[in-house]
Order: C-alpha cells, then structure tokens, then sequence
C-alpha cells in the first residue's frame, strides 16, 4: 500500500515512521527540507529507510502516487489545510483521491471543506491523539465520513493505531466531519482531566501540607489499581522530579498555561448548543486565570500554604471522589458528542467513540472499561458520589480554588436534586413577559394563574 504524507513536524515524523513500520510506502512531503532529511535519517537508523520516498514538492508527490491516492495531511490546522489542498488540486489530484486532514481542524472547517473540494477529490477528516509517542506507536485515530477512499486505508490505519483487548483504536465515528467534533470534545476531557488532577494535587499539597514526592507516591499508589489512567501516571511522574539540588521540577515552572484552542473550542460549542458540560469549561476559563494579573510564582506558594485552612483527608474519600469526578468528565464530553451528532445528524456511535480512546490516546484511562456499556452505571455510585460533595466540601474550606472539582459536584447534584429552574422562570415572566411553563404543560404567564395587584417597580 502506497501512501502520501504531507507535514513532517513531530507528529508526521512520527506518524511516518509507524506506517512504514506497518508495511506502507510512504511518499512524504514538508516544505522545510530539513525536516524530510531528519526523517530520512531516523528511517535509515531504524532500517526502514526503502520505503521512504522524501519529495521536494508536492507535484513530484502526486505525479509519484498510483491513482487512486492517499493522502494525508498533518500541517497546522487554520489556512495552511486549504493552501494545501489548493496546491495539491493543481498538482493533479483527482475525485477518485483521498485527502485526509488528520490535524487539530476544526470540525466547521471540514464541513466546509467537503463541499468546497467535493468535485475536485474525496476531502476526509480524522483526529489523531497521543502526542509523538502515540503516532510512533499507536495513536488513538477518531475518522469519520463515508468516502469511498476510506476502504482503501482503513485497513491499514487498523493497524498503525493503537489496540485494545485485540481491537483497534482507530474508527470511522460517524458521518461528515463528526471525527474531528469527537476528536475536539477528547481535548475537552483533557483539559478538564489535567485540571482535576492538578486540583487534587493542589489539595494534598497545600491543604494537607504534602511534597510534591509525597502526592506523587499517592498518584503512583492510585495508577496501581481501577484509577490508572495516562494522565495520573504522566502527573506522578513529573510530581516525583528533582533537580540535582533536590528541588521540586514543579517549583520551578511558572503557573501560567497556555492552550491552541481545542478546550475554547468545545466550551463554545457546547454553548452553542445548549448542553451543559461545567467542568469542561471551567478547565478552560482555570487556563484563562493562570493568565489574568499575576500568578503565584513558586516562591509565593509559601505565602499560599500559611494563608491556607489546613484540613484532614480521608485518602480513600480522596480517591472515591477523584475517580467520580473522572467520571463526570466523560460523561459530559459524550452527552456533548451525542447532541452534536444529533443536531447534525452524524449518526456517531458512541461504542466505537470509546474504542477510539481505549488506548494511545491521551485520555485513556482503565476505568473506562465502566462506561463501555454506557454512563448510566455512574448514577450509580453512591459511595463515590458522597466522598465527592464530601471532598469538595474539605476542599472549598482550605480558601484554595477547585474550579473542576466544584463545578463537577454541581453538575452532579443539578441532575440529582430539586431544580429551582421554577423560580427563574417566574422572574423573567415576571418583567419581560417572556411567559412560563407549568407543571401540566401549560405555557401562560404569571397572570393567568394569580392576581397581581402591582409589580415590584
Ligand atoms: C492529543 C493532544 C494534542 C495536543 C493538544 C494540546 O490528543 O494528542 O490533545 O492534540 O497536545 O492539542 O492542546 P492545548 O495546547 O490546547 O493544551
């Protein structure tokens, strides 16, 4: 099988090597040629070197390519996708080829591109998660679309993905260009995961006065058991780094996080579409603060730790409630997914959604074995539920702020509790006659069912 790939940065360097590995030709393509040299050396070094084509443009790529062609983008997402596709459209690609964009795009703009470029050639849309050691070894790969392309390299792609209990982590999701939308929300969890873990670490540091080593062999003591996930793993890790003079790795990195814009992007969406996903969005808007005015500088944590309440942490609770809110997490990202596919009428199937993030990806964690069959099972964790609004309580009591933590208990107890939604309604019927609905469906306003003499002026 003979593929194109165009973009060489860390990712398509990688990404290049595995499909190779696997068996493919790959013809590859990066307009800074040194980035083609360094492939060619590492394919060399690996002994896989003859079945690398490096070309110096992209009409040399398509006129190298046996019709019908594949290939695959991994450039920057924004303009660099169309400049390229142009380019490859005056190159000489044709309808029978398929063009993969398998960068951070935005799911609007694969919309857009699969009618822009729907005489021109087969425009399909993948995301692909595990950073440079997943695309060497076996990334998380979230397709969509019904191309006829795709039976070409689907086979194929089966194999360079990561797998899990036998099966792959690659899957065409849904229709249109769903995979990217699914491939966003992951981000989303992401962020919202990496949050919460920095909060619990946060609240075994300063709130229980613990090392950073200390928390670390906490996470590590977790990753050993049902709570493994490659995001705890990677956070004990970094946790139990020290320089030479044994300081702390963590101490000495500024606490200001940036983003490309993933997270921002499915907090807007959910927006848009009217479903709740807080602790995803408050991860995002937890970046955006790191950002406002100062941060804590490392040496300023001293000054945090005095002005903090000290409290006592129940570790099991700690762990019960961790792992309930990981939960939350993913349950929120999914009840996104599947709003989305229905208001665009993607079709994505959620088992397949999962399958992708089993392994590879950044998001996969064994717990996610659980919600294999579904989420519902998580409204049924008594235990866990009560050790996170106990956590979260202990928590917000230190004056530290949890912005996961606490958002996640209040999506967990809104759809578990009375709702006070009634009252709402009441007062914007109240002063703009925007009307109400009652408990038997009937839509009125406040008048119709009492005398109001006079309004509150
Ligand atoms: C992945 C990662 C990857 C990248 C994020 C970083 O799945 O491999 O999510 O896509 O690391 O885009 O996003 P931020 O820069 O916004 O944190």
């Amino acid at each position: 099988m003979q593929v194109a790939l165009v973009g060489l940065g860390v990712m398509g360097k990688n990404l290049a090597l595995n499909l190779i590995e696997q068996g493919m030709t790959l013809v590859a393509y990066d307009k800074n040629p040194d980035a083609g040299e360094e492939l060619l050396s590492c394919a060399k070094l690996q002994g896989m070197a003859d079945r690398l084509h490096i070309v110096s443009d992209l009409a040399d790529m398509v006129k190298r390519l046996t019709p019908p062609r594949s290939i695959l983008l991994l450039v920057p997402a924004g303009e660099l996708v169309d400049k390229v596709c142009n380019e490859l459209v005056e190159a000489g690609v044709d309808c029978d080829d398929i063009i993969v964009d398998c960068g951070n795009s935005n799911y609007k703009d694969g919309i857009t591109r699969k009618l822009k470029y729907q005489n021109k050639f087969e425009f399909a849309t993948m995301g692909i998660s595990g950073g440079a050691e997943g695309a060497r070894h076996g990334p998380a790969m979230m397709a969509s679309g019904s191309e006829g392309g795709w039976e070409r390299v689907e086979p194929w792609f089966e194999k360079v993905a990561a797998s899990y209990k036998g099966e792959s982590c690659f899957a065409r999701v849904g229709q249109s260009a769903s995979g990217h939308f699914v491939k966003m929300v992951h981000n989303g969890i992401e962020y919202a995961l990496m949050q919460l873990i920095a909060e619990m670490y946060q609240l075994l540091r300063l709130g229980t006065n613990r090392t950073p080593h200390e928390v670390a062999d906490i996470f590590n003591q977790w990753s050993q058991g049902s709570l493994n996930s490659y995001l705890l793993s990677i956070s004990s890790h970094i946790l139990s780094l020290e320089t030479d003079a044994d300081e702390a790795l963590v101490d000495l990195i500024d606490n200001k996080v940036g983003a490309k814009g993933t997270g921002l992007w499915t907090a807007q969406n959910a927006l848009e579409l009217g479903i709740a996903v807080p602790s995803l969005v408050a991860a995002v808007q937890a970046r955006h603060l790191t950002n406002t005015g100062d941060t804590h500088a490392a040496k300023e944590m001293t000054y945090a730790a005095k002005s903090t309440t000290q409290i006592e942490l129940d570790l099991e609770e700690l762990k019960d409630a961790f792992l309930f809110a990981s939960l939350l997490a993913y349950r929120q990202g999914l009840a996104l997914i599947k709003g989305a596919s229905r208001a665009h009428q993607w079709k994505v199937d959620l088992s397949k959604t999962l399958q992708t993030w089993r392994a590879g990806c950044i998001i996969r964690a064994d717990y996610l074995d659980n919600i294999a069959d579904g989420v519902e099972f998580i409204d049924t964790l008594e235990k866990e539920s009560l050790a996170l609004r106990k956590i979260t309580g202990q928590a917000m009591m230190t004056g530290l702020a949890f912005p996961v933590l606490s958002s996640t208990q209040t999506y967990f107890a809104t759809l578990t509790t009375p709702s006070n939604g009634h009252l709402v309604q009441a007062q914007r019927d109240y002063f703009g006659e925007h009307g109400i609905k009652t408990h038997s469906g009937e839509v009125c306003h406040l008048t119709d069912l009492v005398e109001i003499d006079a309004k509150v002026r």
